[in-house]
């Protein structure tokens, strides 16, 4: 925890008391941004005494007066959830839409403070009060909070979100993308309310170097920051006081003797709770370490095998946006049902209920920030914006057993530039949490002089932990038969995951292994591709492209692609592709070889 994540919001917004405000909202379509600009371009919100504009929320008073636009006789979306899947008008709709919800709320306690929290808003999000602006959020897929606690009214409170997921060229990501830029309040709106001093961030995890010492620090905010805290684990009888400094922070150890530790076999969670002032916080916490010892991966000192996938965070059957436990249960269902010991959530964070669930089944995780292909690499506040996403994230699941690894990137162009940018992000990560591995989806450089020898070599991998690495041969580079001779050069001795590789095909469509789109083609990337990569030394797992079709606006292929990316193992039917039972198998060599001789070497199957 360091002064790169000073949050003065109240850590775990979905752990805390408060008023939930999900539900419908009604909303206004907006694509001129009438509700924000004047016709001078102006935005209304900017001026001291704002005569126009949405947020205000105004109603006609007498029958003069001249109001142009009426939440009350709005329709309504519900929240959480993006648009584009709940109105088939805004399938493809970018742009400005309005949310607006009124509540009641009478705060428990005289001092207290009430902050109104989003688990995100995709792209940008300017949140308003009763008529007054609380503050803009910007990148679409990490939480969020702003203090009401001087605004808010014991009843008819106005709750107004102008929410634009218009790319921009500058942005995080940037204007292209293989995915579907879903809009809206994709996850839980809830209004928490905390002491006057209160824990904004807190970081439970084991000691440097240790398995049975537990180090933990806390920060507080608010009018008293020096507070005793109180760490407790009532399942191991474990009790720790601490007093915070002056700038409200505390750091404590706790020995542990007869800790279990968590892993994908035993998912053991402990209660573990954090007293401070007036102020208190659960959550179900394991322990492990995950470190690299030359081309292996130690998961609690053992050599481990990364059986992965990759993931949108969309759930295929409804076409939009994941949000829910229930999503997670699906998705994460289905990687179990793939024999999957580690799923790669790509390319930006996914909602907190899947890194939850994920600690519970013992799913290891490789979290990533949308710093996705083209990005302005030497735009200050692209810059800016990355490392704010990234500490937003690290704030959130730094206390979630199941996350190793953060990605800072994906498949971004070799330059000066784009290696400061990134090396300034996988500081940040380290500085901000330096108990998991930092990495990034790289890519293959081939060999002008022989078509079946690819290079890994990208500068960057100086700095991550990991070498990890797309390829598409057999699909964007050649055909099946060009896999198995395949050789690589691989410049470094650290452990390599192969990040992405696979094929498109249309679930039910079945032909020659050269054929595109058919099953019998994707089957045969999978049955030649993970041979192949059984050869590379340093090979240590993989996360394929990927569990389900997805949308992607790039797709545009008729009755083939449709709108949707087919590298799905699973059809956006939910039925599984002949890949699917290929790839299954092959993980399942790994668990019979753990089961038959506890953890195994890398290729004793
Ligand atoms: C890329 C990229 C993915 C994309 C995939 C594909 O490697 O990282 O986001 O969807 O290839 O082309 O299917």
């Amino acid at each position: 925890m360091s002064a790169l994540s000073l949050r003065a919001a109240p850590a775990n917004a979905l752990l805390r008391p408060g008023l939930d405000l999900n539900g419908p909202w009604h909303q206004i379509v907006d694509p001129y941004d009438t509700g924000f600009y004047d016709y001078r371009l102006q935005p209304y919100d900017a001026a001291a005494q704002p005569q126009g504009g949405f947020f205000l929320d105004q109603r006609p008073r007498a029958e003069t007066d001249l109001i142009e636009y009426s939440f009350d006789a709005s329709p309504t979306l519900a929240v959480p959830g993006d648009w584009n899947s709940q109105d088939g008008r805004l399938l493809y709709y970018e742009g400005t839409v309005w949310y607006r919800r009124l509540f009641d709320y009478t705060p428990s306690g005289p001092n207290s403070r009430l902050f109104l929290s989003f688990g995100a808003a995709n792209y940008e999000a300017d949140v308003y009060l009763n008529g007054h602006k609380l503050g803009r959020h910007v990148g679409g897929f990490t939480p969020f909070a702003f203090e009401a606690t001087s605004l808010l009214k014991p009843s008819g409170n106005s709750l107004v979100v102008r929410v634009n997921n218009r790319r921009l060229r500058e942005g995080v990501p940037t204007i292209m993308t293989d995915w579907w830029n879903y809009g809206g309040l994709t996850r839980e709106v809830r209004l928490v309310e905390v002491p006057a001093t209160f824990i904004a961030e807190w970081a439970v995890h084991l000691a440097s170097g240790a398995r049975d010492r537990i180090a933990v620090r806390v920060r507080l905010e608010g009018a008293q920051p020096v507070q005793k805290i109180t760490v407790s684990i009532p399942e191991l009888s474990l009790t720790a006081e601490s007093t915070t400094g002056s700038d409200g922070v505390a750091a404590l150890e706790l020995a542990a003797p007869g800790l279990a530790l968590w892993s994908p076999d035993h998912p053991k969670l402990y209660t573990v709770n954090v007293a401070a002032g007036n102020d208190r916080l659960t959550d179900e916490i394991g322990f492990r370490t995950i470190v690299v010892r030359g081309s292996d991966i130690l998961l609690n000192g053992q050599p481990v095998f990364l059986r992965g996938i990759c993931l949108h965070e969309e759930n295929p059957l409804r076409g939009g946006r994941a949000y829910s436990p229930a999503d997670a249960s699906q998705l994460l269902g289905w990687a179990r049902e793939l024999n999957c010991n580690f799923l790669r959530l790509a390319h930006y964070p996914h909602n907190e209920h899947m890194a939850r669930l994920a600690d519970k089944l013992g799913l290891l995780l490789w979290e990533e920030i949308p710093v996705y292909w083209a990005i302005t690499w030497d735009n200050p506040d692209t810059l800016a914006n990355a490392r704010a996403q990234l500490a937003e994230l690290i704030g959130r699941d730094q206390n979630r057993a199941s996350v190793i690894i953060w990605s800072v990137a994906n498949e971004t162009p070799v330059s000066e530039a784009r290696t400061r940018f990134l090396r300034r992000l996988i500081d940040d990560a380290r500085a901000l949490d330096g108990t998991r591995l930092v990495s990034a989806a790289m890519e293959v450089r081939a060999d002008p002089a022989d078509a079946d020898h690819k290079i890994v070599d990208d500068p960057l991998g100086e700095f991550t932990d990991l070498q990890s690495f797309n390829e598409y041969i057999g699909w964007y580079d050649g055909l099946p038969e060009k896999i198995a001779r395949i050789h690589w050069t691989i410049a470094r001795d650290k452990p390599v995951i192969v990040s992405e590789f696979g094929a498109d095909a249309v679930q039910g469509m079945h032909a020659g292994v050269n054929t595109r789109f058919s099953e019998e083609f994707q089957e045969q990337v999978y049955r030649l591709t993970l041979p192949m990569l059984d050869k590379i030394p340093q090979f240590r797992g993989c996360t394929p492209w990927i569990l389900c079709d997805f949308r992607s606006p790039r797709r545009v292929l008729p009755k083939i692609q449709d709108g949707w990316n087919r590298k799905g193992l699973i059809g956006e039917n939910g039925r599984k592709k002949k890949a699917f039972d290929v790839l299954k198998a092959y993980y399942a060599h790994f668990l019979h070889a753990s089961e038959a001789a506890g953890p195994p070497a890398k290729n004793q199957r």
